[in-house]
């Protein structure tokens, strides 16, 4: 509380009253997230999110095809979030006119970007034709410098999705890829969650498509590109880009242990354990960005914390029910090889 006091003083009274809100909600709803997420972080709030998803216009009818309409992008990642096994489907839309621009590394995306990221879980992981269930769709809009997060959980009947700003617990089951059948209750992030992850410098931010992220390539119109390529020829990004260190597919067991693993903890973890990021995971002396020198993440001196931590599952600490046991495999492997 005392924190949240001393904050008071900078903000303007639009921002007060939201800020009354907020603390409302992030005690009263989810009780995990309302003990966990000891928070002072102001939510941008310069978009208005409207009622329902089809006022974004994202997807042709029926919506639950989730077939992308002609000025929205479909993009794919090197590296994933984990989050019990969901599907993603991840679209971007850009004002119209309007392109990336570059600073050093990162790509600044202009006000009026819409990033969307839809979650749905496979009746049966190993075969898709089984049917699914879309259970939210995550917006980051960017207005006046700063990303406004909201998510849109789908009805029953997967017609429609409605802006839930709270939280919200889904029961899943569905059949894994050893054939077990799994069972859960998917957590939809009430949006103080979403900033303790989309925030970097008290800033908030996008995190996924980023250069060493989407270098990668991609199938379009039956051909294979680099999307990067393919982005700039759509005129969403500047032309000639590449990533000087593209992120490997942590999935790919051809590849090296270490490029694997780091890129794991990169997408999985580096959000919150990054010195720029929420201030009580950042206090852990860890960077664990991909392009961060070895010497500089902390991981040796962190071995034990980090073995232990991953082991029983209490990383990532938010956002996820089920342990990945694949990707624990593959961090271990990779700890113990140090
Ligand atoms: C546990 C951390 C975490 C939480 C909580 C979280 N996100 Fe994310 N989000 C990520 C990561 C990591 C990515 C990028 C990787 C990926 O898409 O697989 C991402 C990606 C996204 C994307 C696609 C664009 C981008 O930044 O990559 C959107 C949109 C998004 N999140 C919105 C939200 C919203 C809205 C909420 C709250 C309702 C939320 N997220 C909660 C970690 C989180
Ligand atoms: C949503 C933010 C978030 C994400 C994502 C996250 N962590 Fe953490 N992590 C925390 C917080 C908060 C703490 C401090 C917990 C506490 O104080 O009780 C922490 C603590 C730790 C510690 C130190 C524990 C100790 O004993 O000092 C390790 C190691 C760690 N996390 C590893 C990871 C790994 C590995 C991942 C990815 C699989 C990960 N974290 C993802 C928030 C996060």
């Amino acid at each position: 509380m005392v924190m949240y006091m001393s904050k008071m003083v900078h903000l303007t009274a639009k921002r007060i009253i939201y800020f009354m809100f907020l603390l409302v909600f992030s005690v009263g709803c989810n009780d995990y997230e309302g003990d966990a997420l000891d928070f002072d972080f102001v939510i941008p709030r310069d978009e208005v999110f409207a009622e329902s998803i089809k006022e974004y216009q994202l997807f042709t009818e029926p919506l639950d095809e989730l077939t992308p309409q002609t000025d929205v992008y479909l993009y794919e990642l090197n590296s994933e979030l984990f989050t019990d096994y969901a599907g993603k489907q991840r679209l971007i839309r850009l004002p119209e006119g309007a392109k990336a621009s570059i600073q050093e590394d990162r790509i600044i995306y202009p006000n009026g970007t819409l990033l969307a990221k839809t979650f749905y879980f496979d009746a049966d992981l190993s075969d898709s034709s089984q049917g699914r269930k879309i259970v939210e769709t995550r917006l980051l809009i960017k207005r006046e410098g700063q990303w406004n997060v909201a998510t849109y959980q789908w009805n029953e009947e997967q017609s429609d999705a409605h802006l839930i700003l709270e939280g919200a617990e889904v029961p899943i089951s569905f059949i894994d890829h050893s054939q077990n059948q799994r069972q859960t209750k998917h957590q939809i992030p009430s949006e103080v969650a979403c900033v303790t992850c989309h925030q970097y410098g008290e800033q908030s931010v996008y995190i996924g498509p980023t250069l060493k992220n989407l270098d990668r390539n991609v199938e379009r119109t039956g051909t294979t590109v680099n999307q990067l390529e393919y982005m700039a020829d759509q005129d969403l990004l500047p032309a000639d880009l590449s990533s000087s260190t593209p992120m490997v597919n942590y999935k790919d067991d051809s590849l090296s242990l270490t490029q694997r693993a780091r890129s794991y903890l990169d997408i999985n973890c580096a959000h919150c354990h990054n010195p720029q990021a929420w201030s009580r995971p950042a206090q852990k002396d860890l960077n664990l960005h991909y392009e961060v020198p070895f010497v500089n993440t902390g991981i040796s001196d962190n071995l034990k914390a980090l073995k232990r931590n991953i082991q029983s599952g209490e990383m990532p600490f938010i956002g996820t029910t089920l342990k990945h046991s694949e990707g624990i495999e593959l961090l271990l492997s990779y700890l113990n090889s140090l």
